[in-house]
């Protein structure tokens, strides 16, 4: 990154330095230019009242300078060339300049010589008595401009490329250093901080994809904890249907058992069986909820009816427990799974009904909201104190173990009533009185 940076600059200030140079050297170039013309005008001039007044004399005594003279008389033939034999040479009336001065007493042209392979600038005056004095020199090219300032510029050069060479190292390395100092792991140490000001969005995201790790990270420690948590009960409470049933079995196998006990034991092994159907019916349920409900069924749902057929397969268990089960209210649809409203109204039911009081009564209702439907499971039981009120939707809690015990409870039913619930993205209220009974209001979002 710092050699990139340090190119980048470098390259910046060579390019900078070369149109530096071009631009000067094409305003001197044709600030030189005007100053060569102004010249040549100025020297024709001279050489034009010279000649006028000495003749050719006075043009040999120039010498051979830097220009060449021309003297041509009115009909165009040359009567003098500085650097010709005037008698060779052709007659010059056509030439730009020389009309021109013919016309006006003064003419200036340019021409490019294929011989010489220059520009040439040409200059003519006419004189008192018809005559034309005519200067030309060669025009000064770019690179003749070049090599003469070549030391200067090349002294320039050295030292401009010196400095950006300087400057671009040390620029490049100042960029880097507060990067290079930055700790990873602790991006808020550094943000506000002046040196980090342009790397500002850049320390925020890291800070906040930061904060998401380590909050998935929980998460994930969480869920493990819950995990081992939930094998370690599940194995426990398989455990218990199995010792027993397998205490029972041995019992029978060895004939310790009366005749007329035979049957009550077989009852029991049952039970023992039944209660274990139900606690892995239960975990393969809170197992496909946990996954989100993949692969299950959606489709409109009359909660409704849904109601009506959890309550009349606990009707017999009410009436075990002498508990009035009623269901009211109207039809209402709901997008959602039926089975598992089913377990839903089902386990909240049974719930109502195991933590009941004898003679007491369960009335679940259902009904339509503006923008939802409304399923209420009220009982007129134990109730929940406060500070199991949040609990008691945890795998395996119960609130008092040995009722729960007696009344076949494994503490799997509100867990499941849970993550059904947030599959269908419903809402949950639970209003109880320790001693007067519960409540359980549910609202899911309406299909209509
Ligand atoms: N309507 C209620 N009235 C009083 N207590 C309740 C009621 N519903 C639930 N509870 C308390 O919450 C605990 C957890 O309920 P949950 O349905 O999860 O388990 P469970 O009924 O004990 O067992 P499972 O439903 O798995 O057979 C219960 O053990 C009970 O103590
Ligand atoms: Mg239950």
């Amino acid at each position: 990154m710092s050699k990139k940076i340090f190119n980048s600059i470098w390259i910046v200030a060579l390019a900078v330095l070369l149109a530096s140079l071009v631009f000067i050297m094409g305003m001197t170039y044709s600030y030189f230019s005007d100053v060569q013309e102004a010249q040549l005008r100025i020297e024709t001039e001279l050489a034009a009242k010279g000649a006028a007044m000495d003749g050719t004399d006075y043009l040999e005594g120039l010498g051979k300078k830097n220009y060449r003279i021309t003297w041509i008389d009115k009909d165009g033939t040359v009567l003098y060339d500085s650097q010709a034999d005037s008698a060779e040479m052709e007659n010059h009336l056509e030439r730009d300049e020389v009309r021109q001065a013919l016309e006006t007493g003064h003419g200036e042209s340019s021409r490019y010589s294929k011989t010489l392979s220059e520009e040439l600038l040409y200059c003519a005056e006419l004189l008192p008595d018809g005559t034309v004095i005519r200067l030309s020199s060669v025009r000064s090219t770019v690179l003749m401009l070049l090599l003469g300032f070549a030391q200067p510029i090349a002294i320039v050069a050295v030292l401009a490329l010196a400095l950006s060479f300087w400057l671009a190292s040390r620029l490049s390395k100042k960029i880097i250093e507060p990067i290079n100092a930055l700790d990873p792991d602790n991006p808020s140490d550094y943000i506000g901080k002046e040196a980090y000001t342009e790397i500002e969005p850049l320390l925020l995201k890291m800070r906040a994809q930061q904060n998401e790790i380590a909050k998935n990270q929980a998460e994930l420690e969480k869920t493990s904890q819950i995990r081992q948590e939930f094998t370690a009960n599940a194995s426990h409470e398989l455990k218990t249907p199995l010792h027993a049933i397998s205490g029972y079995a041995e019992l029978l196998e060895n004939g310790m058992v009366k005749q007329s006990d035979i049957r009550p034991f077989a009852g029991k092994i049952r039970l023992e069986a039944q209660r274990m159907t139900q606690l892995v019916g239960d975990i393969i349920d809170l197992t496909q909820l946990d996954g989100g409900a993949d692969g299950m069924q959606w489709e409109l749902c009359d909660l409704k009816s849904i109601a009506e057929n959890a309550a009349d397969s606990l009707q017999s268990a009410a009436a075990e427990n002498s508990v009035e089960l009623t269901v009211r209210g109207e039809s209402a649809s709901v997008r959602g799974i039926p089975q598992v409203l089913y377990s839903i109204v089902y386990n909240l039911c049974d719930n109502a009904i195991k933590y009941n009081r004898p003679d007491g009564k369960v009335s679940v209702s259902v009904a339509k909201e503006p923008s939802s439907v409304r399923l209420t499971v009220a009982d007129t039981g134990i109730g929940i104190s406060e500070e199991h009120q949040s609990r008691i939707f945890e795998r395996f809690y119960r609130v008092d173990k040995s009722r729960s015990k007696e009344v076949g409870g494994t503490g799997l039913g509100l867990s499941i009533v849970k993550h059904g619930l947030m599959i269908h993205r419903a809402r949950l209220e639970l209003d109880s009185v320790p001693g007067k009974g519960t409540t359980f209001t549910v609202h899911f979002p309406s299909a209509e």
